[in-house]
């Protein structure tokens, strides 16, 4: 079943400048019609500068040709006129915007299409290393891969979510070495007694096993025939990694549900699934001659890429000692992806620095003719989440901060400034809505500057209640419900005869330009654009309220507006949602 949505007045108004392009200039057909919102008008058309130079007639000439065109379509367009160099300003009749808002009203999906049903898209997301604490960094990946993955669902993709856990490797058999020779220290959920989660009991002891190795030869020596054991499926071995795996996962899930993020154990494929299939996939390239001996090591010599010293760049396939790593376990990752999955797109949201990785391996993966022109695979690169000192976040000990730590701080004082600003509310409301506003606020300041970006992190401008804030914009949304609770109940009728006022006009433009904005997230894969587009809306709202009174109107005029409140309360509670964000019914 398809959705079609209602079509915003953007595309409308397009394909009328495109239909005006093809009877004035049929030469021209089919050419981009250019059209954006405007400061001046309704919108704006700058087609014609565009087609001037191609055909070489001048572009006021061009541009008089389509207002001609356009002005017979009197019942989409009110008015065209001419500006500048060939610019054309157009403006929608009221009843028309009126239209919108109504349509867009009584639909549940706020009238968005759903555009992208049928296509089978993978998010690889979050992706945190077993027995390692879970840091700030992990948060980027989590947050902006769980906002795509609900912005790409939305849209009609199906959507398989993959957490591709670092459960798998040579570091294993160090840390269960020690775990075996250290029965005494407590490390699982159940024997620790603070709240302390499990990860970092195996964190701490993860990095005294490492001290061990480095060391204690002997110690050493026992962790390698621990890591032969573990590769060879030794049962005891094999018990206490999956003990590891499950104590860890279990923090994670604390995290995440801490988070609101939506992976669950089932989206939990991680590096060890593939181990079984490495060898062959290994072989596979050295049967096609991709995969080349060097130095003892099996390697692929990039293409592509070249290092300082201009030669190709080599993604190593099998280290000297005969084990696979991660480069390995990714292609291995995109046959199954490609193959038993059947996605036709892959994404993968890691931070910048892997960009290497993912360029080999993607180009390897196509010389292997295992991605093909079929499925698009992306590298949803994000910055890094910098320190008040401009350098990489740090405790001031210089530890990296726990995830856990920092989600606590920004709902504590979330709950301070939400109860100086609400005295009447009783502790379990506060607490509720400290824990909404605090989680939210660290989200919205990950996504709302752009992903490539790095960004400070700074609690005190995350929970302002001014500027692009996720707090701000609950509070926007709050305050809408507020005003709407002194209303009845009832879906109101939105009379298309009331003529607009300037900022209902504005509010009621941006409130249409919603699908065209999460069409554009999907494309470009950055959820900043919708924190931008709600902003916006906010503020748009702002000004319709002062200077548009609503409950005070008489209807028809009363009733339009409060139209606009539902609309722009459910707008702003449904792009916070696809942000991953609540929108409390009061603030
Ligand atoms: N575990 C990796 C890390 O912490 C992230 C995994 C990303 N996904 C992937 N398919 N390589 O860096």
């Amino acid at each position: 079943m398809h959705n079609s949505g209602v079509l915003p007045l953007l595309g409308h108004v397009s394909a009328a400048v495109a239909d005006a392009i093809a009877r004035t200039r049929p030469e021209m057909k089919g050419a981009d019609p250019v059209v954006r919102r405007s400061t001046r008008a309704d919108f704006q058309s700058n087609a014609a500068p565009a087609l001037a130079k191609r055909s070489g007639i001048p572009p006021t000439e061009v541009a008089a040709g389509l207002v001609e065109a356009l002005r017979s379509d009197g019942d989409l367009l009110n008015s065209v006129e001419l500006s500048g160099q060939g610019f054309l300003n157009i403006t929608v009749p009221d009843p028309l915007v009126w239209g919108q808002v109504a349509a867009r009203l009584t639909d549940d999906r706020l009238g968005v299409a759903a555009a992208s049903e049928g296509a089978r898209t993978v998010v690889d997301y979050s992706g945190p290393n077993i027995a390692k604490e879970m840091h700030v960094g992990h948060l980027r990946t989590t947050i902006i891969g769980d906002s795509l993955a609900r912005v790409l669902e939305f849209l009609g993709a199906e959507v398989i979510r993959q957490n591709h856990l670092g459960d798998w490797g040579t570091q294993f058999g160090m840390l269960i070495q020690y775990l075996d020779e250290h029965r005494d220290i407590p490390w699982r959920h159940d024997d620790l007694t603070d709240d302390t989660a499990s990860v970092s009991a195996l964190d701490r002891l993860y990095r005294a096993a490492r001290t061990a190795f480095d060391a204690d030869s002997d110690f050493a020596d026992r962790s390698r025939a621990r890591v032969v054991a573990l590769q060879s499926g030794d049962p005891t071995t094999l018990a206490r990694w999956s003990e590891i795996v499950a104590e860890s996962e279990k923090s994670f899930g604390d995290i995440y549900s801490r988070l609101g993020v939506l992976l669950t154990t089932e989206d939990y494929v991680g590096e060890s699934f593939y181990n079984p299939v490495l060898a062959d996939t290994v072989t596979e390239l050295v049967d096609r001659g991709i995969a080349v001996p060097s130095d003892g090591a099996l390697v692929v010599f990039s293409e592509e890429v070249t290092g300082p010293d201009d030669k190709p760049v080599a993604l190593m396939v099998r280290k000297r000692d005969g084990g696979f790593g991660y480069d390995t376990t990714d292609l291995a990752t995109i046959k199954h992806r490609v193959d038993t999955l059947g996605a036709d797109r892959l994404l993968y949201v890691t931070d910048a620095r892997q960009a290497l990785h993912f360029r080999l391996v993607f180009e390897v993966a196509r010389r292997a003719g295992w991605l093909t022109d079929e499925v698009t695979v992306e590298h949803v690169a994000y910055g890094a989440v910098l320190g008040p000192d401009g350098r990489p976040f740090k405790t001031r000990a210089g530890a990296t901060v726990r995830l856990m730590d920092l989600l606590d701080e920004a709902t504590t004082t979330a709950r301070s400034i939400v109860a100086e600003k609400n005295p009447d509310f009783d502790p379990a409301e506060l607490d509720q809505i400290a824990e909404q506003s605090g989680i939210g606020a660290v989200k919205y300041a990950d996504l709302s500057t752009s992903r490539v970006k790095d960004y400070t992190f700074d609690l005190g401008r995350m929970l302002a209640f001014n500027g692009n804030t996720g707090v701000y914009l609950q509070y926007a949304h709050a305050r809408i419900r507020s005003i709407l609770r002194k209303t009845d109940a009832r879906m109101p009728t939105v009379d298309p005869a009331v003529s607009l006022a300037p900022a209902e006009r504005a509010l009621a433009l941006e409130l249409d330009a919603y699908a065209d904005t999460l069409a554009d997230v999907a494309s470009t894969l950055e959820p900043h654009r919708l924190c931008g587009y709600l902003y916006d809306l906010a503020r748009d709202f702002t000004t319709f309220y002062d200077e548009c009174p609503v409950l005070t109107a008489t209807d028809p005029v009363r009733e339009n507006r409060v139209a606009l409140c539902r609309l722009t309360a459910r707008t702003l509670e449904h792009g916070l949602g696809l942000l991953g964000i609540a929108a409390p019914q009061r603030m």
